[in-house]
């Protein structure tokens, strides 16, 4: 068995440099739980971008991919499988979508909801050919493909990509009066995470979805919610509109579609704006594979039958009070919804890295985003004792450091 120490070696020499990971190696995991080679344990705080909601391994999901992986794997859509149906069958019963798309990765569900906007909104409404407009927000993180890094605002993914694709513009995030004066006679779309993951769990104020509901309304056009990191239980709801009783025309979901163990992705709409994808208009080759859709299946099932939405909201709740409750001289702010919290240190702290290495050192597997962020998200499987357990570690090293 490699050691930690030549796994990062072989990572070093042979891998493109697109990440900098915390200086751990997991060769092990169960439920929220993770190991190193040499049988160090942690407490997975991230879960791998929020991909794993129903905790590693979870046995009811392996069971699924496990019988299916004997059975037929893929086919392509040039025919017919036996568990595509079914599956988005039981998605859109989850979701109260009438039909989706499936794809793999988040930036790929994401690029699925703007051809399907633009496809629908030029064959509805008068907009000239390559005019279509969407509008985004500032600090938004909807994945790594050309055009998707076309409206990123984030250098660094951005830098030396060159020619961007056009047809997207930024309003501030929580700001209603910009998205309303943004809006002009080619605007087909706002895009939107409910609550901005990457920018450093950023939640916007009470009722911001909801007006921005209103405004899409009023000037007829389609809000299209990106909730690949906040979906599937990580907030307290299934989905996170629900905190604001809306609902958007279109939804991307992604990573814990499946409980992280397949990518799985989809666009999710209602048939009316569907039907403008036609034969040969949009697809891809694993997209809908038998095997995805039977870890998608069953991680569906599982997310309502241990009710992994409701011990979200009830032990994110209790864990953020409890970061909430540490006597830290260099927190700014901590806060959260569901298992989904943010401690936002003060610049004279240094930056986040720092201290998620420390945590590491500690037992507890978390990362910074940008730099002042330290992100929470354990899987919903974890423990109250366990969440006691991580309590005691983070105020260690926040009253001490
Ligand atoms: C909100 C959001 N959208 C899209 C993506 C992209 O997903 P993927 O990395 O699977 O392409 C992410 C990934 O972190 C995300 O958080």
């Amino acid at each position: 068995m490699l050691t930690t120490k030549q796994c990062m070696e072989l990572e070093a020499q042979y891998g493109a440099k697109n990440y900098k990971p915390i200086p751990v190696v997991i060769n092990k995991a169960e439920g929220a739980w993770v190991w190193d080679p040499e049988g160090n344990k942690y407490l997975d705080c991230l879960s791998a971008y929020s991909a794993v909601n129903h905790g590693h391994l979870h046995p009811r999901i392996l069971k699924a991919v496990e019988d299916q992986l004997h059975t037929l794997t893929l086919t392509s859509r040039a025919f017919y499988n036996d568990r595509l149906g079914r599956f988005l069958k039981r998605l859109c019963e989850v979701s109260g979508f009438d039909m989706a798309l499936p794809m793999n990765t988040g930036a790929e569900a994401v690029e699925t909801g703007i051809k399907i906007a633009r496809r629908y909104s030029y064959a509805t409404k008068d907009i000239p050919d390559n005019q279509a407009e969407i509008i985004t927000a500032h600090q938004n993180f909807h994945g790594r493909t050309t055009t998707i890094v076309s409206f990123s605002n984030d250098d660094n993914a951005t830098q030396g990509y060159g020619p961007y694709t056009p047809g997207f513009k930024h309003v501030p995030f929580n700001d209603t009066e910009a998205l309303e004066k943004a809006i002009n006679k080619n605007t087909i779309a706002f895009l939107v995470e409910p609550i901005q993951g990457e920018a450093g769990v950023i939640i916007p104020d009470e009722g911001y979805l909801r007006k921005v509901r209103e405004i899409c309304d009023q000037h007829n056009i389609l809000l299209m919610l990106d909730e690949i990191q906040t979906g599937f239980g990580r907030t307290g709801k299934t989905f996170c509109f629900e905190h604001e009783g809306i609902r958007p025309d279109i939804l991307l979901v992604g990573k814990a579609l499946s409980g992280g163990v397949i990518p799985v992705s989809a666009a999710l709409t209602s048939k009316k704006i569907m039907d403008v994808i036609t034969p040969g208009s949009h697809g891809s080759t694993f997209g809908g594979n038998p095997l995805a859709c039977a870890a998608g299946e069953e991680a569906l099932n599982v997310l309502l039958d241990e009710k992994l939405s409701e011990k979200s909201l009830e032990l994110g709740a209790y864990f953020l009070k409890g970061i909430q409750a540490i006597d830290a001289p260099i927190f700014k702010e901590v806060r959260g919804k569901g298992l989904f919290i943010a401690i936002e240190l003060k610049d004279e702290a240094g930056g986040a890295r720092q201290y998620t290495e420390l945590m590491k050192e500690k037992g507890i597997l978390a990362k910074e985003t940008h730099v002042h962020t330290i992100r929470l998200a354990p899987p919903l499987v974890v423990k109250k004792e366990e969440i006691d357990w991580a309590l005691a570690i983070l105020k260690d090293i926040f009253t001490n450091h």
